[in-house]
């Protein structure tokens, strides 16, 4: 068994360099199996979700490798070889992105139901909803989501709820459709536009992309992109600029797009953190006494429901009250009970929770539940008086590339240790 171990009580200081987005690089990795050439895609983090969603390419029979630290190479197969396998796709829940591709290139697709982090109910109706719409024949099989479909016609589709995920199977099925689609009310985060900006480069057309409505015309082929780099992880930065407010340090933050930060700096602004902005770095110190706030999590330009956890453990030492509302994902609050083994004090009543700041955290053995709540645990590891010990570590390394020497090289003490 695995585990970190953080001694707390040391300021960040120093650069770190912010990696590729994790989700929007599962994301365009789908999408490439609509290519009919290899595609190149540069800024890939290496981390363990973007690791499985090789494998499960791989299976179908793609060509896909590395050719460097951060650039991987994807070759469509001819025709798919095998489904995309249970055991890999329970372990990522971003595995349903394969659907609205491998229906609309291939006709036919069937991926397990898929798995990912505990955080709630998160069901597919809407994505079903809408290949449904453009003529695809959807059905569940023992565990598999089966989709069929000859070829996928344009239609105009609805949105209940701005899903991230139903908007880019959505988008990306009707690349290959024929005729129009018009998607209403949909998710407007980076990672849409990011993704619309493969599709278009490919030779798709997408327009509206991070706007409430996105109109595509369905082309026959895509074969124009050979080389594409994705956006930084504005999770993992967020991340990073929360654990220098919490240990009251000093980070400049590389390879950022300030823009896509502006929910989670305002907040941190509210809160008397002193942030600089510039073109792709931002700085982040907290010298002075912070501020309690109270934060809604909300489909983007809103908080991402991401952060949530994290600016959680930010305010558990903040003097006064907070109040955080969840409105995205239903358990997000498990990480309130292992927060409160550190002695936080945090009262959770449905979707909302009432935080009152506390003088310090105290170091304990805490358990990860999923990948943000690992996170969050870790900037409390790194608040706290004393050593915490993080079981469950796999939930942080699906998110987060070289999280141990990134925090180590700013003056943290983190280390994995393996226990007998
Ligand atoms: C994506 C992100 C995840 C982030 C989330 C919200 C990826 C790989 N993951 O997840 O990190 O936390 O967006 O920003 O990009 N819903 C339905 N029916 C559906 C689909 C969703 O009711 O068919 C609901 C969900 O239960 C949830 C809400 O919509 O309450 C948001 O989910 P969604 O935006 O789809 O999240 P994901 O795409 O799964």
């Amino acid at each position: 068994m695995r585990k970190i171990v953080v001694s707390g009580g040391r300021s960040l200081k120093g650069k770190v360099k912010i990696s590729g987005a994790k989700n929007a690089s599962l994301a365009i990795m789908c999408a490439a199996l609509m290519a009919d050439k290899p595609v190149v895609l540069d800024n890939i983090p290496y981390i363990s979700d973007v690791k499985i969603m090789i494998e499960i390419i791989g299976t179908m029979g793609a060509e896909i490798r590395w050719l460097d630290s951060d650039v991987l190479y994807i070759k469509p197969p001819e025709t798919i070889s095998q489904d995309a396998p249970y055991e890999k796709v329970k372990k990522l829940r971003a595995s349903n992105l394969l659907l609205g591709p491998l229906l609309a290139k291939y006709g036919r697709a069937s991926v397990a139901l898929p798995g990912g982090c505990n955080i709630g109910v998160r069901p597919m109706d809407l994505h079903f909803k809408g290949l449904a719409g453009m003529g695809a024949e959807i059905r569940l099989e023992r565990g598999f989501v089966i989709g069929t479909a000859d070829r996928l016609t344009g239609a105009r589709v609805y949105l209940d709820f701005p899903s991230v995920g139903a908007t880019e199977n959505i988008m990306m099925a009707a690349c290959l459709a024929e005729g129009q689609t018009i998607i209403e009310n949909v998710a407007k985060e980076p990672e849409i536009v990011d993704l619309a900006n493969f599709l278009n480069a490919m030779g798709a057309k997408v327009r509206g992309a991070g706007t409430d409505v996105i109109k595509i015309e369905g082309k026959s082929e895509l074969n124009q992109c050979q080389r594409y780099s994705v956006i930084p992880d504005r999770i993992e930065a967020g991340t990073y600029m929360v654990a220098a407010a919490a240990t009251r340090g000093d980070v400049l933050l590389e390879n950022v797009i300030p823009k896509h930060l502006e929910p989670l700096i305002a907040k941190l602004r509210e809160a008397k953190v002193e942030i600089e902005e510039s073109e792709d770095s931002l700085r982040v110190k907290a010298a002075g006494p912070l501020a309690p706030v109270d934060i809604k999590t909300l489909p983007y330009p809103g908080f991402p429901t991401d952060m949530q956890s994290q600016m959680m453990v930010l305010l558990t030492t903040v003097p006064g009250t907070s109040v955080i509302v969840e409105n995205i994902f239903e358990n997000r609050f498990q990480v309130a009970d292992e927060l409160k083994r550190l002695g936080a004090k945090i009262k959770v009543e449905g979707r909302m929770a009432v935080i009152e700041g506390v003088p310090e955290l105290q170091g304990a053995h805490v358990k990860a539940t999923d990948l943000r709540a690992g996170a969050a645990l870790l900037i409390a590891g790194l608040m706290a008086r004393g050593e915490t010990h993080i079981s469950n570590p796999q939930y942080i390394l699906r998110g987060y590339q070289d999280f141990e020497s990134k925090l180590n090289s700013l003056g943290a003490c983190v280390k994995s240790v393996t226990l007998e």
